[in-house]
C-alpha cells in the first residue's frame, strides 16, 4: 500500500468475535470472515456512528446527572457505563459476573449479586425484558439446582442454587459457602417477588416463577429442623452473607428469607391457582406438588421460626452464637490491621465479632416495611461500627439504610466509597477487574437511598433529598408503561411524566398524580403536596 509522503494515512483494522454458543464450530471462521466483510462494507464512520446512536439510547434512559460535584457525577456515570456494557439482556442463557468481562476474579460467573444487587438497576433503566432473562436464567437451571440439593441429600424436588455458576453446576469449592452459604437461595425467590412488585407481570409466576419457588421452598422445609428444646424450627451450620464466620447456628438473615420465601411460595400458589387453574394444574403434576401437605408444613415452620434477638439491645442477632464473641468496635483496631483479610490469619477472623457486609442489615434492607425506623437505627447502630466493609457490596446497603433513618451524611460518605470504588482504586484492588456488583448498588444508593423510591401498593413512592455537596441531581425511571424524569433540586422536586399515561405516585407519602406529557414541582422541605 503506497504511504504518500507529507499525506496521512489511516489504516483501519477491523475484528470479528464468534461464539460457538450462536454458531456450530465449524463454521465459526467462516461466521467471522462475514462479519468482517459487512463492517469492511459499511466502513469505520457508519459503525461508529451506530455505537454512538446506541450508547445515546442507553444513556437518555439510564443517565443520572450531577450538579456541583464533578467526582461524583464522574463516579455514577463510570459506574453507569459499564453496567450497560456488561449486560444487555439479549441471551437468557448469560448473566452478570461480579468482575462483568473486566477481570477474570470470579470467572465471569453468576452469584446471588445478580439478584440482590443488580437486578433494580436493569428494572428501572431498560424494557422489563431485560431483568425477565435475568430472572429466567434461574429457571433454565431449575432442574441443575434439584441435582445440586440431590447431592446433598435433599429430596422431593428441593432445589438449591449454587453460589457460583456458569451453567447451572456448583463452581465453588470450598464447602462453608457451597453447603452453607444457602441464603443465596433466598435472594432468587425475593427477585421473583422484586421483578413482580415492580412489573406488575404476575404472569412470570404462572410461566416460570412459581416452580422457581416451590423448589426453594421445599429446600428450606428440609433444611430446618425442630428444636425440643426452643421448641422452635432451627437451621444450623450456616454461613450467612458476612463470611467472616462460618457454620453458625441461626443466621438471623437466612432464617428470615427462608420464612419469607414460605410466604410468598404460598401466596403465588393461591394466585396462580384462582388466576390460571389449568396451569396451576400442570405445575403441581409437574413438581408432584402435594398441596396440602406441603403447604401445612411450610406454614408450621414459617409461624414457628427461631430468630435470636437480644432483649437487652432490642437488636436482631446475627446468629446464636454473636455475643459471646469479644465485641469491639472497628474503630479501636490498628490502620496498620486493616483490611483485616489482608493482615489476620482466617482463625482469628472467623472467631472475631467482625463482619464483611451487611447481614442483618441486608434482611432489613429486604424487608424494610416490616420494621419501624426506631428498630432499623438500632441494629445499624449496633451492626455499622462492627463492620469492616471489606466487600465491595457493602457500602450499598449501609449509604441506603442511612438514608432511611434520617442520616444524610453517613448516606453520602457510603455512597462515595461506593461510586469511586474503582476509579480511585480505594481497595488497591482495580486490578482484578472492576466491581461491577457495587455499580449497580452505587445507583440504587441515589435512587432508593437518596431519592427514597419504593414500589407501595403498585405504585411508584418517593421520599427524596439531596446531600448538601450537590445542587441538583436528575435521573428517570421507568415504570410498567410510564417514563419519568425525576429533578431533585434543593428547592424542589421535579417529575416529568414523558409518556402518553397519566401516573399516580406517591411523594414524602402523599398520593400525587402526574399527568401524562406534563410536568409538575413540589416543594423539597416542605415534605407534603
Ligand atoms: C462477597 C459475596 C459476593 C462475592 C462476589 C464476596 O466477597 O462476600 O457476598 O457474592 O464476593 O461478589
Amino acid at each position: 500500500m503506497p504511504v504518500k509522503k507529507n499525506k496521512k494515512t489511516i489504516i483501519y483494522k477491523f475484528a470479528a468475535v464468534t461464539s460457538s454458543m450462536y454458531y456450530d464450530k465449524n463454521i465459526l471462521a467462516k461466521v467471522a470472515y462475514d462479519v468482517l466483510e459487512y463492517a469492511e462494507d459499511k466502513g469505520y464512520d457508519n459503525l461508529l456512528k451506530e455505537q454512538e446512536q446506541a450508547w445515546q439510547k442507553k444513556w437518555e434512559e439510564s443517565d443520572i446527572i450531577i450538579e456541583g460535584d464533578v467526582a461524583a457525577q464522574q463516579g455514577i456515570r463510570f459506574n453507569i457505563f459499564q453496567l450497560n456494557q456488561t449486560y444487555t439482556g439479549q441471551d437468557e442463557r448469560l448473566n452478570i459476573g461480579p468482575k462483568g468481562f473486566t477481570g477474570e476474579k470470579y470467572g465471569g460467573s453468576t452469584y446471588w449479586d445478580t439478584e440482590a444487587y443488580l437486578l433494580p438497576f436493569y428494572l428501572s433503566t431498560a424494557d422489563e425484558k431485560v431483568a425477565k432473562q435475568l430472572l429466567k436464567y434461574r429457571y433454565n437451571h431449575l432442574e441443575k439446582a434439584i441435582e445440586n440439593a440431590e447431592k446433598l441429600g435433599f429430596k422431593d424436588g428441593a432445589a438449591l442454587y449454587p453460589m457460583v455458576t456458569i451453567n447451572g453446576e456448583e463452581c465453588h469449592n470450598e464447602w462453608e459457602i457451597t453447603f452453607e452459604e444457602i441464603h443465596r437461595n433466598g435472594a432468587i425467590a425475593y427477585a421473583i417477588k422484586d421483578y413482580i412488585r415492580y412489573t406488575g407481570d404476575k404472569n412470570y409466576l404462572t410461566e416460570y416463577g412459581l416452580e422457581v419457588l416451590i423448589g426453594i421452598s421445599r429446600f428450606w422445609a428440609q433444611r430446618v429442623n425442630f428444636s425440643e428444646d426452643k421448641q422452635k424450627y432451627v437451621m444450623l451450620g450456616v454461613t450467612g452473607p458476612n463470611e467472616y464466620e462460618n457454620n453458625v447456628n441461626n443466621n438471623w438473615y437466612t432464617n428470615l428469607l427462608a420464612c419469607k420465601t414460605m410466604q410468598y411460595t404460598i401466596d403465588s400458589i393461591n394466585w396462580v391457582k384462582a388466576n390460571n387453574p389449568e396451569k396451576y394444574n400442570q405445575i403441581i403434576e409437574k413438581t408432584n406438588f402435594r398441596e396440602e401437605k406441603e403447604i401445612k408444613q411450610w406454614t408450621k415452620i414459617f409461624t414457628n421460626m427461631y430468630f435470636p434477638y437480644d432483649e437487652k439491645r432490642k437488636i436482631f442477632l446475627q446468629q446464636d452464637g454473636f455475643l459471646d464473641k469479644e465485641i469491639k468496635p472497628v474503630s479501636e483496631l490498628s490502620h496498620l490491621e486493616r483490611p483485616i483479610h489482608q493482615h489476620w490469619s482466617w482463625d482469628r477472623i472467623l472467631r472475631s465479632c467482625y463482619i464483611k457486609q451487611a447481614d442483618v442489615l441486608q434482611g432489613i434492607y429486604f424487608f424494610e416495611e416490616d420494621y419501624d425506623t426506631e428498630t432499623i437505627r438500632r441494629n445499624f447502630d449496633f451492626y455499622e461500627p462492627l463492620t469492616v466493609h471489606e466487600s465491595s457490596l457493602s457500602s450499598c446497603i449501609h449509604s441506603i439504610i442511612a438514608a432511611k433513618t434520617g442520616d444524610e451524611k453517613r448516606a453520602y460518605n457510603f455512597y462515595l466509597n461506593a461510586a469511586r470504588l474503582d476509579l480511585d482504586d480505594y481497595n488497591n484492588d482495580t486490578e482484578d477487574g472492576l466491581h461491577i456488583t457495587s455499580m449497580g448498588g452505587t445507583w440504587m444508593t441515589i435512587i432508593k437511598g437518596f431519592a427514597g423510591m419504593r414500589i407501595k401498593n403498585n405504585k411508584l413512592s418517593f421520599l427524596p433529598f439531596i446531600p448538601e455537596q450537590w445542587k441538583l441531581y436528575s435521573f428517570k425511571i421507568r415504570f410498567r408503561n410510564v417514563l419519568l424524569k425525576f429533578e431533585v433540586s434543593k428547592e424542589s422536586l421535579k417529575i416529568e411524566n414523558q409518556s402518553n399515561y397519566d401516573i399516580d405516585l406517591i411523594i414524602f407519602g402523599n398520593s400525587r398524580l402526574v399527568k401524562k406529557n406534563s410536568v409538575s414541582e413540589i416543594a423539597l422541605r416542605q415534605k407534603s403536596s
